[in-house]
């Protein structure tokens, strides 16, 4: 439909976590007159669900090169080194102007920032809030300065597709607001500027730490825009995601790297600790390897899941340094001063995303993108622990310096008042609300921690089938599922499903999160490369 109602901005922010509301606030102070949209209420993204913390050079003895190295090992042979280089370098700074934002992080006796150690991390560098309530800290010190600061905000708005003008520059989003008033139903914020920030695409998956509004519709935007993508094979599945069943669908809860960072072991049902000699760094090796040395295992005694033992925590250590988690498995009738934890890897982080440069930049103009969404480069083939939250940071508040710059110096439009003519486009075929349950089976089955030619061809061949009765039931008989949140999530998830597996079925190899069992050895020769896509944007 047309949008019945328009706000003209200098720069309309989609998504509200750390990097939304960072480029929002660097961009307001910048005198840009700043709109953030955001699909649910301010704090309902991923930031809020982050427990381990914030990776940043802080400590002593400490540098920003060391940060670096952790990152490329992590990042397997395909991290951009020197986008690495910008997040390590201006990480500490980024995370000190936070704190001047109004984040508080635990401190030691001292007074300085408590750090901590996690997965493929060679030193104490995670800063911490609430003990494991990192993210749900930021997201409060952030919220709280948008309203101080009288950011505008329309919230359960969810960006349908981007605007572009006839020369083909960014020219706002159309957006479906639900019961917000004066802007309710389809509207549209035309601006110059679009940061796309929306988080990521767990729920491509049954099991996911991601919440429910971790859809992918940053990048479905991005590829119906014809943007690039890049990397999206790259499904970091996190190593300890309490167990809580075979069955078990949707968001599940984190049991942070933190606290294997702080000591505790991942143990088998004997006791084993199964980690111990298969890397130098045993429970805290990067997380790849984490978790496949949890499915080998698992794979190998014909089990559910595998065991976190951090009993000798004892109980006061527990409710001090971990109070979300220990609520978390009480809630789920687990006692982890008593017993070990069960745990298996569930997806947790897209490495890929929205290509950008080191300005934050996609390769449509005028469209950036930041934060899980966005494909900068740092993580490669593996994001480092904590490192994305950081990366939320870094980038976005270069991003608000790109266009501060660029409305400075004449490189980017005034904003745009009245409503820009777009080039008629074919309908969209919509999915319905159901067909998300049924796309995460297929990628759960075929497309998971781990894949193979069989498995990701079968899951093409499923994922094609939905796509094509969609298309059909347009083309052939009119007919498409109602417009709505859930309609669009479901196409959403449909789209970056169906780019995921072909990225996945092309590389065929093993490297970092994306394991190939018909395909076991990394190979540098042919692969030490980025699969990126470009969809025609009247064919998706
Ligand atoms: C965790 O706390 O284990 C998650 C940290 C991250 O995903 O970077």
């Amino acid at each position: 439909p047309a949008p019945g109602w328009s706000i003209p901005a200098d720069v309309v922010v989609v998504g509200s976590g750390v990097a939304g509301l960072t480029a929002a606030l660097r961009c307001q102070a910048a005198g840009l007159d700043t709109v953030v949209v955001t699909k649910a209420r301010l704090d309902d993204g991923s930031t809020r669900w982050a427990q381990g913390g914030i990776a940043a050079a802080l400590g002593e003895g400490d540098t920003p090169a060391q940060h670096l190295r952790d990152t490329l090992v992590a990042g397997a042979g395909l991290c951009d080194e020197e986008a690495v280089r910008i997040l390590v370098t201006e990480g500490p700074d980024a995370v000190r102007r936070l704190i001047s934002t109004g984040a508080r992080f635990d401190t030691d006796e001292a007074g300085g920032i408590q750090l901590t150690r996690e997965g493929g991390h060679h030193r104490r560098r995670i800063a911490h809030a609430g003990g494991d309530a990192t993210g749900a800290e930021i997201s409060r010190a952030l919220v709280a300065a948008v309203r101080a600061r009288g950011v505008r905000t329309v919230e359960n708005a969810l960006v349908l597709d981007l605007l572009t003008d006839a020369e083909g520059r960014t020219a706002g989003v159309t957006l479906h607001v639900m019961g917000e008033g004066q802007h309710d139903g389809v509207g549209a914020v035309h601006a110059p500027a679009v940061v796309l920030a929306t988080g990521g695409m767990g729920q491509v998956y049954s099991a996911t730490t991601n919440p429910a509004v971790s859809t992918g519709d940053g990048v479905a935007l991005a590829l119906r825009a014809g943007a690039e993508v890049s990397d999206l094979e790259f499904v970091q599945f996190h190593p300890t995601v309490l167990f809580l069943g075979p069955d078990a669908e949707g968001q599940q809860p984190l049991v942070s790297e933190a606290v294997r960072g702080e000591g505790a072991h991942l143990v088998d049902a004997g006791g084993v600790r199964f980690m111990v000699g298969r890397h130098e760094l045993a429970e805290l090796a990067p997380r790849d390897i984490v978790a496949k040395g949890i499915m080998r295992r698992m794979r190998e005694q014909d089990a559910e899941h595998m065991f976190l033992d951090a009993r000798h925590f004892g109980a006061e250590m527990w409710q001090h340094r971990f109070p979300t988690i220990l609520a978390a498995c009480r809630a789920h009738g687990i006692d982890p001063v008593t017993e070990p934890i069960p745990v298996a890897p569930a997806a947790h982080y897209a490495s890929g995303g929205v290509r950008t440069d080191s300005r934050g930049r996609t390769t449509v103009p005028g469209l950036y993108a930041c934060g899980e969404v966005a494909c900068t480069g740092v993580h490669g083939a593996n994001r480092l622990a904590s490192n994305s939250l950081l990366e939320g940071l870094v980038y976005a508040e270069r991003i608000a310096a790109d266009i501060a710059a660029g409305r400075a110096g004449g490189g980017l439009p005034a904003r745009v008042p009245e409503p820009v003519p777009q080039p008629a486009k074919p309908a969209h075929p919509l999915l319905a609300p159901e067909a998300r349950f049924a796309i995460q089976r297929i990628m759960t089955e075929g497309a998971g921690v781990l894949r193979s030619a069989e498995s990701l061809q079968k899951a093409a061949d499923q994922l094609e089938r939905l796509h094509t009765e969609a298309r059909d039931a347009l083309d052939v008989h009119g007919k498409t599922a109602e417009p709505g949140v859930d309609t669009w999530e479901a196409t959403n998830l449909l789209c970056v499903a169906r780019v995921l597996v072909a990225a996945a079925r092309l590389r065929e190899e093993t490297r970092g999160c994306h394991w190939r069992e018909d395909r076991p050895e990394r190979d540098d020769t042919a692969w030490r490369r980025h699969i990126v896509v470009r969809l025609n944007p009247d064919r998706t």
